[in-house]
């Protein structure tokens, strides 16, 4: 079923590779397809680029390290997005981020052991009437409190265990 998955992405991104090919400013969005693909810039996926486009790998991984948008390591199955935008700043995003990190004994840009879980910090989520907020995957949650984010945490774990 993994390697069902995994070829199903390959196929995704090499026709990806096909269709920027050796297009010049192709780097940039084939970074993207392959972050959106695989959820991170794998060197698998650098390496693909570099035969397709004649680029070195060197080139490639400059670029992916020069744009924090790029991720360049395997992130959990639920990314977390605690917001530190000024909003947030002021509403508390801080006691926000130390209850994530408590809660699930993980740092900023980490995952947690169980791979359950990417935890980062981003700029304004873009609802700051919400703030405090924080994105888990694509479901925002907003106005929170320490113990609310510990509860939305429990309850991605118990679904989790529920799905095993
Ligand atoms: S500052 Fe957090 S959503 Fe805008």
């Amino acid at each position: 079923m993994i390697s069902e998955s995994k070829e199903l992405k390959d196929e995704l991104f090499r026709r990806k590779l096909r269709r920027y090919g050796a297009e010049k400013g192709s780097i940039i969005p084939l970074l993207q397809a392959a972050q959106e693909i695989y959820s991170y810039v794998s060197e698998e996926a650098v390496s693909m680029i570099s035969e397709s486009t004649k680029i070195p790998q060197s080139s490639i991984f400059g670029v992916a390290t020069f744009y924090k948008q790029f991720r360049l390591k395997p992130v959990g199955k639920h990314i977390i997005k605690v917001c530190q935008g000024t909003a947030c700043h002021v509403n508390g995003s801080k006691e926000i981020m130390k209850a994530v990190e408590d809660h699930l004994s993980v740092k900023e840009d980490e995952n947690t052991k169980d791979g359950m879980f990417t935890l980062l910090s981003v700029a304004c989520l873009g609802c700051c009437s919400l703030s405090p907020a924080v994105m888990i995957d694509d479901e925002t949650y907003g106005k929170l409190t320490p113990d609310a984010i510990r509860e939305i945490l429990d309850s991605y774990r118990k679904t989790e265990g529920e799905e095993k």
